[in-house]
């Protein structure tokens, strides 16, 4: 028994932990949906004046604040078409409306979510998402696929046990239920960055990002302004003004791995990460670009800068979900040094004007050259 206890005194193993109360509250690994976060638990009819929700607590499994409507997917009275790309059902928020919901994490630990957002008025439209004292304003003025499955993922660090996560709308319009449509909002604890041997960029194979829904994803926007480690996308700084889109091989073709970036708008959304490097020590740079077999089609260019080298890739799409590598050997300048990528040109889908497209990037490898 002396030495059971000694060794239980020793040891940090949670077998040991008997009588103790400090493994009950645990909160497994989660990648899955936010309770009723696809909507589709209704509130009951006597709380619906027509679409609106009457009652803070109404929402199975939310709170809400000011005009939120539950709506059905599909044409709506006066000419609206409402999309619903997945399920049946999504909430509208009105002027200054906002749903919200408690959330169990672990502190110290970063989350990204992962959520469906789509404009319904041709008016600016804002998303502000809000997690403790942390919170940001998502611009979904620009519609980047035409079927109303623009998807978004936003990260956070955990700072307590629990966390409430609200959805907002700021904006306010001439008619007060104008306002975003969302739909299935789905959480994952982000997994540590590492470096990996052989590569000093720090997730170059975008293995580690945000939630992808199973069902139907048109891919995941990742707004701009991302920083380094809080990110739905570990390592990876999004630059400029639009986003970059993560898609997943279900959905898409990617070069290697289950995920990979398309660069879906231009010269306005650069990709970029800040490594490591000695002064005057030469560095090889590799990557991948090609196509997402998404209906994607032209001449695509791919830039990319280290130090003082830049490398233009042109690449020809013809949808089929080719790919190539190129590399280009560059001399650090500084004992940090900044990896950018952006596309040089702006890409629709071939049958589909309204839907945004580009080329895809992945396997970004730097190493040291002897
Ligand atoms: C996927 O879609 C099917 C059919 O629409 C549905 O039954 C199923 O629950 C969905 N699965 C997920 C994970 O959403
Ligand atoms: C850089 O790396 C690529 C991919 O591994 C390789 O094909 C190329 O030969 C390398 N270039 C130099 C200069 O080492």
């Amino acid at each position: 028994m002396g030495l059971l206890l000694f060794l239980c005194f020793v040891s940090i193993s949670s077998l040991c932990n008997i009588g103790s109360s400090s493994t009950a509250g645990k909160v497994p690994y989660r990648d899955a949906l936010l309770p009723n976060g696809d909507f589709e638990e209704a509130p009951k009819t006597s709380n619906l004046k027509k679409t609106v929700i009457v009652g803070k607590y109404s929402l199975p499994k939310w709170e809400i604040n000011g005009l939120v409507e539950y709506i059905s997917g599909g044409p709506q009275p006066g000419s609206f078409y409402f999309p619903v790309p997945r399920g049946e059902h999504a909430v509208r928020l009105g002027n200054e409306a906002s749903v919200s919901q408690n959330v169990v994490v672990k502190p110290g630990s970063v989350y990204s979510l992962t959520f469906g957002a789509t404009r319904t008025c041709a008016q600016d439209e804002v998303l502000r998402i809000t997690v403790g004292a942390r919170s940001a304003d998502l611009s979904i003025q620009t519609l980047y696929s035409s079927d109303g499955g623009d998807t978004y993922a936003w990260a956070f660090k955990a700072l307590s046990k629990v966390v409430k996560v609200t959805f907002h709308n700021p904006g306010i319009q001439e008619d007060p239920t104008c306002g975003p449509l969302l739909d299935h909002i789905a959480i994952k604890e982000m997994t540590p960055l590492r470096l990996t041997k052989g590569n000093l960029m720090k997730n170059g194979d975008f293995e580690n990002g945000p939630h992808v829904f199973k069902n139907f994803s048109t891919g995941i926007l990742l707004p701009p302004k991302i920083q380094d480690l809080i990110s739905p996308l570990p390592g990876w700084i999004i630059e400029s003004l639009k986003p970059v889109k993560y898609i997943d091989r279900k959905h898409f073709s990617v070069p290697s791995g289950l995920a990979a970036i398309e660069l879906v708008a231009g010269r306005e959304s650069a990709i970029a990460q800040i490594i490591r490097t000695t002064p005057n020590k030469f560095y090889n740079l590799s990557f991948t670009i090609g196509d997402a077999k998404n209906g994607c089609h032209g001449s695509m260019m791919v830039e990319a800068f280290a130090a003082k080298e830049t490398l233009k890739v042109p690449f020809v799409s013809q949808g089929k979900g080719e790919f190539k590598t190129a590399s280009i050997k560059f001399q650090a300048i500084d004992a940090r040094t900044r990896i950018t990528f952006y596309s040089a040109y702006y890409h629709t889908k071939i049958h589909d004007f309204g839907h945004m497209c580009g080329p895809v990037l992945d396997n970004v490898v730097v190493l040291p050259t002897y």
